[in-house]
């Protein structure tokens, strides 16, 4: 039997969560509302907000877990790709806890914990599975082969997808975190309604600033021929921009189970709890005769849980870290 504790800090949501046996006992997330009226993610109101937030976050999954703290046999940390700041104060609660207990230190890679995400609960998907990773701060295409054995098919040259989605709801005046709200406005809009222009860019990266630069001079001159017009389309607008960038998504991951071969389709981050996404790879998946998983609400936006069971793996094949290990702001896979 193996308990693990696994902590999230990379960004704003400070996360516990316990994984007994390879089941999610309890997953914690306190999300950090600090940012909104500064428009976007503070670091240093960030890594302030996860130390006043971490203690109670560990102690809220130890109960909710019906377990005690000593009956935990590792911890697995976040070390990175994030905030600095913010992944110091989850790696230093992790070495502090390992250390007083004498007990196993395990570091994960947060990217790699979005495609994890995907064992927490049936139905799991089958090695070599394809994975469209999609956060606010990477957009990636991902050949699993295993556990920790994943192959990086392509990423985005400029911005994440869940930046385009943030900083499109900048240019329509909404607050941040913008994706969620460009979701819901678009369920009310025709997507047909506008048409935005999808990026030439070959092979399989993706590039998403042009997509940006192209809503804001529609906007601006639409503004400028009948004022107010943003208002009276918002609903179209989003409904627009959400079905270009599903289409750039999907349009790359079609070409990459082309190129693999692969048909069980995966995606995973924050990005991947958009309902045009969803529906769009549910879709495509019946058209081409793919295996689709897409990981429940909880489980696409930052948690605890992807790195508590990503901790469950490595404790099994006894890959531990040693006190010296550092968080690292940028880590590919
Ligand atoms: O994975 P995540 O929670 O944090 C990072 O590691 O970045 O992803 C956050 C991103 C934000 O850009 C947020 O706007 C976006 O995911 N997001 C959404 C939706 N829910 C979260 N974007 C579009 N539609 C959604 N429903
Ligand atoms: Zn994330």
């Amino acid at each position: 039997m193996s308990i693990i504790l696994g902590i999230e800090s990379s960004c704003d949501e400070t996360s516990a969560a316990i994984c007994i046996d390879g089941k999610i006992r309890s997953n914690i997330i306190a999300n950090q509302t600090i940012h909104e009226k500064f428009g976007g993610v503070v670091p240093e109101l960030a890594s302030r907000a996860h130390q006043q937030n971490i203690i109670p976050a560990v102690q809220q999954a130890i109960r909710e877990a019906k377990i005690h703290k000593n009956d935990i046999d590792a911890v697995a940390f976040t070390r990175g790709p994030g905030l600095l700041g913010a992944l110091l104060v989850g790696a230093s609660f992790a070495k502090a806890f390992t250390l007083a207990r004498n007990i196993p230190l395990i570091e994960v890679n947060h990217m790699q914990a979005h495609i994890l995400a995907h064992f927490i609960e049936e139905p799991i998907p089958v090695f070599p599975f394809l994975c469209l990773t999609v956060s606010g701060g990477h957009t990636q295409l991902v050949l699993v082969k295993d556990y920790f054995d994943m192959e990086l098919l392509g990423q985005t040259l400029d911005d994440a997808a869940g930046e385009a989605f943030d900083k499109t709801a900048k240019i329509l005046g909404l607050p941040y975190p913008g994706g969620p709200l460009i979701d819901k406005y678009a369920q009310q809009g025709n997507e047909s309604a506008f048409q935005f222009p999808e990026p030439q860019i070959p092979g399989l990266n993706f590039s998403f600033s042009g997509l940006k630069t192209s809503i804001l001079y529609f906007v601006q001159q639409k503004e400028r021929e009948q004022p107010g017009f943003l208002q009276s389309h918002l609903s179209d607008i989003c409904a627009s921009v959400q079905s270009r960038i599903v289409s750039i998504l999907l349009n790359k991951l079609k070409r990459a189970a082309k190129k693999t071969g692969v048909r069980d389709v995966a995606i995973a981050g924050g990005v991947s709890a958009n309902s045009g996404l969803r529906n769009g790879l549910l879709t495509m998946g019946e058209e081409q005769g793919w295996q689709v998983f897409i990981p429940r609400f909880e489980y696409c936006t930052d948690n605890a849980a992807m790195i508590a069971i990503a901790g469950h793996y490595k404790y099994l094949a006894r890959d531990f870290v040693g006190q010296d290990v550092a968080p690292l702001a940028k880590w590919t896979m």
